[in-house]
């Protein structure tokens, strides 16, 4: 029983497959953390919605005998236009599931964002995995801590750190008030019954240990047990967090810093005259303000503002190989990845995680050819427009 997911994972031809098997194979709990987004859900939907509405024009009579995928990410080759995105509390979905969507992206030649909530520490996941690893972190109250998140992840030669700068506060996910979710999972009767129920899932966990936050493990207050994810998270949240501050950190940290969470123009003018090396354009997957705007939408008009000072990364909603082709049209250098890639590690851990990305490769490379889209750099030109702005 164990082994068959990894098996049916390999199977699935979509991340929508990956999603279904995820669905099936975790608690309701655990499912909605990863899938849901805040409030309405507006901001998730249309996300979405933003990708299905752009269409793009094919050009005919090209050579695309070899599409080639390969392209610069901040400054650095990559085999592929994708990025894995941070996401923390991965190891609810697979033990090690930090470890394992890491391994895929290594093995895909594509970077790995580790998440300040990560369930696995800076220095295991450059030990034991290694590629290209950004950091990501949340910026905290505590500002001596958050130095010291910065300086391990100089230690341990992270190429990158990614400041999120959407998350004043924890946003408002109601299906994770409702199902109580947290880490340590409580050992409440409902969670019994969710692991009686999921047999696999709940063997998996307990031979893997309970997950716990192993970056932030003393900064989380004892008396937050049993708290939801969020709301631990929010409690932690430095929302009064400026631009002055962010100039600090630039001067500390001497590697590549990219700001993630950023949808309005001057604020993306901003940060390049501040010395960001990139600006991920990103409302967070729709898990934070419901009614920001889809980032497909905000990216054209950041595009313009910047006018190629620095690389875009654009995430939230990006399901099949042609967002990629998508993005990378209007503006953005490549996509960055979250759901799909958790869905995956969630349907069948390492092995599960490989599908995704390799679905999402296979489908981009058989978009450019049906849209005669030799390489990246034609892509970028937009070689083939989206229907809005083709003559
Ligand atoms: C996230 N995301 C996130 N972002 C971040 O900066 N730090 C984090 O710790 C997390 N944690 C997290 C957990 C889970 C379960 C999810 C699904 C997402 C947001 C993530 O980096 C990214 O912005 C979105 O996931 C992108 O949208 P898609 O690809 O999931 O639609």
């Amino acid at each position: 029983m164990i082994a068959c997911y990894p098996r049916a994972a390999s199977r699935a031809l979509s991340i929508s497959d990956l999603r279904a098997l995820a669905r099936r194979r975790l608690p309701k709990s655990v499912f909605d953390f990863i899938d849901g987004g805040a409030e309405d859900e507006l901001t998730l939907r249309g996300n979405r919605d933003a990708f299905e509405q752009v269409r793009i024009v094919p050009r005919i009579l090209v050579d695309v005998d070899q599409p080639d995928l390969a392209t610069s990410i901040v400054g650095q080759p990559a085999d592929a236009p994708f990025v894995i995105a941070p996401m923390g509390a991965c190891a609810l979905a697979w033990p090690g599931a930090d470890l394992a969507i890491a391994r895929a992206a290594r093995d895909c030649g594509i970077p790995y964002t580790l998440s300040t909530m990560a369930t696995v520490s800076i220095e295991r996941m450059a030990s034991d995995v290694g590629g290209r690893l950004w950091f990501q972190l949340y910026v905290l109250r505590d500002m001596d801590f958050c130095r010291k998140l910065i300086d391990r992840a100089a230690a341990a030669g992270y190429e990158a750190l990614v400041v999120t700068v959407d998350l004043p506060a924890g946003g408002k996910r109601e299906k994770d008030l409702r199902n109580g979710i947290s880490v340590p999972i409580r050992p409440s009767l409902r969670h019994v019954l969710a692991g009686i129920a999921h047999p696999d899932w709940a063997l998996r966990l307990l031979s893997g240990g309970m997950p716990d936050f192993e970056n932030v493990h003393g900064l989380l207050n004892d008396n937050s047990a049993g708290m939801t994810i969020a709301a631990k998270v929010g409690q932690n949240l430095n929302a009064s967090f400026q631009w002055d501050d962010l100039r600090r950190m630039r001067d500390q940290w001497k590697g590549r810093l990219i700001v993630k969470g950023v949808e309005h123009p001057d604020d993306a003018r901003q940060l390049c005259d501040l010395g960001a090396d990139a600006i991920w354009v990103s409302n967070h997957g729709g898990r934070q303000l419901d009614g920001a705007l889809p980032t497909l939408q905000a990216l054209p008009g950041i595009a313009r503002a910047i006018d190629g000072r620095v690389p875009l990364l654009l995430d939230s909603g990006v399901r099949r190989g042609v967002d990629a082709l998508k993005a990378r049209m209007l503006g953005a250098q490549a996509v960055c990845i979250g759901r799909a890639a958790l869905f995956g590690a969630a349907a069948g851990g390492e092995a599960g995680a490989r599908q995704a990305l390799d679905i999402l490769t296979g489908e981009l490379r058989l978009a450019m050819k049906l849209s005669g889209t030799p390489n990246m750099a034609a892509a970028a030109h937009g070689l083939a427009p989206p229907a809005a702005s083709a003559s």
